[in-house]
């Protein structure tokens, strides 16, 4: 079994639990810098994360117009009605 196991290894993935940039602050580049921010430490972690995922409600259209401008793509997954973006971090 665990020899089975090992061919079909996990894919560690970082969900971003909420990202909230305050009001006054917002399109001042704060979000790019703290998903930038998240990146680094995910690509430097010891665990060696694959996909950074977040949820977002299908119509918040600036927030997916922000994720996709930061290179998250839209996958066709929903989850208690929110749609699940993912950005790939590569292989490790
Ligand atoms: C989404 C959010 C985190 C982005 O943070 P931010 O600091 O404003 O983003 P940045 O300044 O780094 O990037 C701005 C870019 O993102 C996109 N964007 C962000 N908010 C947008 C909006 N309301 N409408 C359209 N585009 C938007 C645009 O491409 C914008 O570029 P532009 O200024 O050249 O048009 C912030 O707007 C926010 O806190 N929104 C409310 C909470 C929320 O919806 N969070 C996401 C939950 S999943």
């Amino acid at each position: 079994m665990a020899a089975y196991a090992s061919r079909y290894p996990d894919i560690p993935v970082l969900l971003i639990g909420r990202l909230a940039v305050d009001r006054r602050y917002q399109k001042q580049n704060v979000g790019g810098i703290v998903l930038a921010l998240v990146r680094e430490w995910a690509e430097t972690s010891l665990i060696p994360f694959r996909l950074l995922a977040l949820d977002v409600d299908p119509s918040n259209k600036g927030a997916i117009a922000f994720y996709q401008r930061e290179g998250f793509d839209l996958t066709p997954v929903m989850r208690n009605g929110m749609h699940v973006m993912v950005y790939d971090l590569g292989e490790r």
